[in-house]
């Protein structure tokens, strides 16, 4: 049965509120598509707008909690136990082209861990979350990461690095070593929801590097809650790096011996595995 807590009720609440909105803004920038200007002052307007709301009612349902948000930054509350960490739209890109896959992603850190996350995706009416110990769910129905054991049958999502960001030579080797080894890779362009596929067992693995913790707070509860793992490259805990690995409990380990191998290699031969340079 999915009981959702009272936590788990303010953060979905918060997040179905804000959708409102998201969606009456893609609405536009569909129109906008097609338009001269295009659609990009539009698109920060209508981030600015969700973060705004979305802080207003998390901080009237929980008075003095903590912030940490993408536009805005970190604000601590007076409460210094419990952070809020939220993406207001995560999938800008998607969204900016009318792409419709996009989400609204939530965590709650209590005491320097991450307690419980909703990552809401409007379009889908998908509502993923998940509380420490109380499972992961999306809707109703309860979640479970996939079965898959053989690596040469998964399905990997990935986040593929673009103009400005991430040192592309070290993401290549590790891309080239997932295309032998697994039966296909995918570029959606939601971190957080990425991970909530692999909650779902809709993809075996996911990894992508220097992401911010807004970006895989929530989606990482939610692997963990469904019995899979999340780590970083170097197979520790903790949203820190920025570098994620989620799969399930039986390819956790296969990928993760994978991708380092592949960063050894390239180390190897170019004297450089740093994940964050140009
Ligand atoms: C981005 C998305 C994308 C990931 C990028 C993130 P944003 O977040 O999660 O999938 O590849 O690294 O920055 O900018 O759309 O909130
Ligand atoms: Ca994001
Ligand atoms: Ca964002």
């Amino acid at each position: 049965m999915a009981v959702r807590s009272a936590l788990i009720h303010v953060m979905t609440a918060a997040a179905l509120k804000a959708a409102r909105g998201l969606i009456r803004d893609f609405g536009e920038v569909e129109q906008l598509q097609v338009s001269v200007k295009g659609p990009g002052d539009f698109v920060s307007t209508a981030d600015l707008k969700a973060e705004r709301l979305l802080k207003s009612e998390l901080q009237r349902a929980r008075p003095g909690w903590g912030f940490l948000m993408e536009e805005s930054g970190a604000s601590p509350g007076s409460d210094q136990r419990h952070r809020w960490i939220v993406d207001p739209l995560d999938g800008t890109t998607n969204f900016l082209h009318g792409l419709p896959h996009f989400a609204i992603s939530i965590a709650l850190e209590h005491d320097g861990e991450i307690v419980a996350g909703v990552v809401y995706e409007p379009v889908r009416d998908e509502m993923f979350w998940a509380e420490k110990g109380a499972g992961a769910f999306v809707n109703d129905r309860r979640l479970r990461v996939s079965a898959r054991r053989h690596l040469g049958e998964a399905l990997v999502g990935t986040g593929i690095p673009f103009r400005g960001r991430g040192n592309h030579r070290v993401y290549l080797a590790t891309l080239a070593a997932m295309m032998e080894a697994t039966s296909g890779i995918r570029r959606l362009g939601v971190a957080s929801l990425d991970l909530a596929y692999v909650a779902a067992g809709r993809l075996d693995g996911f990894w992508e590097f220097g992401l911010q913790p807004w970006d895989i707070a929530a989606g990482i509860v939610l692997v963990r809650e469904a019995g899979g793992y999340a780590t970083d490259l170097a197979g520790q805990h903790g949203i820190g790096s920025g570098d994620v690995l989620a799969a399930n409990d039986h390819l956790h380990a296969p990928l993760l011996q994978l991708l380092q191998q592949a960063l050894r290699v390239t180390a190897t031969t170019t004297g450089k595995s740093d994940r964050s340079g140009a």
